[in-house]
């Protein structure tokens, strides 16, 4: 269970970029955020885990709950950024660690986390490595990605830029590790039930996300964060004006006098040890 490439990938520039985009990011996830943090109901004296908590923001509402929170995460960037914004707050530390192989002892009563999950080599032992986290009856708390086909804020910049992108030579898995490896419910409740999780709840929840208040913000995000990012990373010249024109024009019908409001699918999940 190495995680190796992922490891490797959130110490590059991915975790640069969400670094920079860290705050735009915050704005775009803020609706599944306040949903995901009131159903995990930290309370006061509470020790908590954020896992994958990058630059730190849930890991710093969980505090503001009342709970003493541990932010784990591999992505030494993020978690730099976490650090600073934590200052010197004795109810927030952070560590580079991997959550499927950490060392943990059975002392917290809350794990959670904000789309930081879904990227384990082995998910079921990992979630059963993260489950040693809990005490007896502990809460498990976690928000992933349903399939990309319903999640249009992603999905049609990702669409328009497809026939641009080269073509996989093998089909791609798509449980792989990455954001939607948990699109699959049934799947997913596996997961967790290999774990050794129990009273496991998915709820699907469908927010409006705020993208953008215009068509340039759009493109400039989309360009840091999802699929339209592979087109300035992979392509060059005319094909990527190309496909970067696509990603505008598919987007373009969706500018509105409030911004880019865009529909999101997520599942959240619950469960206990
Ligand atoms: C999509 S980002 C989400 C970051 C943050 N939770 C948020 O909502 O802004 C995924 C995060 O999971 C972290 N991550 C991936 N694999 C991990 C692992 N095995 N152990 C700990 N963190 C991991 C990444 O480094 C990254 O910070």
């Amino acid at each position: 269970m190495s995680n190796a490439a992922q490891i490797e990938y959130w110490n590059g520039q991915a975790g640069e970029t969400w670094v920079q985009a860290a705050a735009q990011t915050d704005r775009l996830l803020a609706p599944i955020s306040k949903i995901a943090i009131e159903r995990a109901g930290a309370s006061a004296g509470e020790c908590a885990i954020d896992i994958g908590c990058g630059c730190g923001t849930t890991s710093l509402e969980l505090a503001d709950a009342g709970a003493k929170v541990w932010g784990v995460d591999i992505s030494e960037p993020m978690l730099a950024l976490a650090k600073k914004r934590a200052g010197i707050r004795e109810d927030l530390s952070f560590s580079v660690a991997d959550a499927a192989v950490q060392k943990f002892t059975a002392e917290h009563q809350l794990v959670f986390s904000r789309f930081g999950v879904m990227f384990f080599d082995e998910p079921a032992a990992a979630f059963a490595n993260i489950r040693t986290s809990l005490v007896r009856g502990g809460r498990l708390c976690f928000v992933c990605w349903q399939a990309p086909r319903d999640n249009p804020w992603m999905s049609i910049g990702g669409q328009a830029v497809a026939p641009f992108l080269p073509k996989p030579e093998t089909p791609v898995d798509p449980r792989a590790p990455g954001p939607f490896a948990f699109a699959d419910k049934g799947y997913l409740r596996s997961i967790l039930q290999v774990a050794g999780f129990s009273q496991i709840k998915i709820e699907s929840i469908t927010p409006t996300l705020h993208v953008a208040d215009t068509l340039d913000e759009a493109m400039e995000f989309q360009g840091r964060i999802g699929p339209v990012s592979r087109v300035l990373g992979e392509l060059e010249g005319d094909t990527k004006a190309k496909a970067l024109e696509a990603a505008r024009e598919a987007l373009a019908p969706h500018v509105k006098a409030d911004g880019v409001n865009l529909g999101a699918a997520c599942w959240l999940v619950t469960a206990r040890n």
